[in-house]
């Protein structure tokens, strides 16, 4: 392989980010103490760690995206273990600041076809948007939409502003305090989905709160 190869860089990254996963499993180790300043301290590392493993996988993608890679793996996952783990790591993340709610329609098949890891980083990056957002709740839920699975995660902030709506929905960049990245992968992702002719999508609307909804054919 030659040193220039993206692949290389990707490789390393790719590293980085397990080498990270294994930090904030270290850090779950840490136990809290009877000290605000300890815990807080330890929830800040915690968050961070999460935040910079987001950012990494971001930065597969887009290494997957630039080599045509992006053909994701679509397997039959558990729907019931999907929402229960994604609700595991927002409960964790949230360390008791939020209630975590959690809903599978009872329509929902217990097997879907997805490319579990991508879902997993769109929604995630969902709980993070809503960690900041959210005044007391964020709730997660799987319902049948038209014959596609919608993995939903809805909060009670002021909502999507306006000009955010606008731009997922006519697929041009908007103006963000972060990155501004975490809603296009999610569409990207979303519409990286497809079967029977069918594309996946993500919808955004604002009902008490943000609604952030995955369809997956
Ligand atoms: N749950 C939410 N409630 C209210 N506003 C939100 C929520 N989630 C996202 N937003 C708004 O949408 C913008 C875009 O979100 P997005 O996740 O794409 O980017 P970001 O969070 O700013 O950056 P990144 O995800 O890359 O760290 C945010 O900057 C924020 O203004
Ligand atoms: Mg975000």
């Amino acid at each position: 392989m030659k040193l220039d190869d993206t692949g290389f860089y990707a490789a390393l990254i790719h590293e980085l980010k397990n080498n990270l996963g294994l930090l904030a499993m270290t850090i779950d180790q840490i136990p809290a103490q009877n000290e605000p300043v300890h815990n807080e301290a330890v929830d800040a590392a915690r968050l961070l760690c999460q935040g910079v493993i987001g950012r990494l996988q971001q930065a597969l993608f887009i290494y997957k995206v630039s080599q045509q890679q992006m053909h994701p793996a679509i397997n039959a996952y558990s729907t019931q273990d999907l929402v229960h783990e994604i609700s595991e790591q927002a409960v964790a993340l949230s360390r008791g600041q939020l209630k975590i709610e959690v809903d599978i329609h009872p329509d929902v098949p217990a097997i879907w076809f997805l490319d579990r890891d991508l879902i997993e980083m769109a929604l995630i990056n969902a709980i993070h948007n809503s960690l900041a957002y959210a005044r007391s709740t964020i709730r997660i839920e799987a319902t049948m939409l038209d014959g596609c699975l919608a993995l939903t995660v809805r909060d009670d902030s002021e909502g999507y502003p306006e000009h955010v709506l606008n731009s997922v929905a006519t697929n041009t960049p908007y103006r963000s305090t972060g990155t501004g990245l975490g809603l296009q992968f999610a569409r990207l992702i979303a519409q990286s989905h497809d079967n029977q002719g069918r594309t996946g999508e993500l919808r955004l609307h604002n009902d008490q709160g943000a609604v952030f909804c995955l369809v997956l054919p």
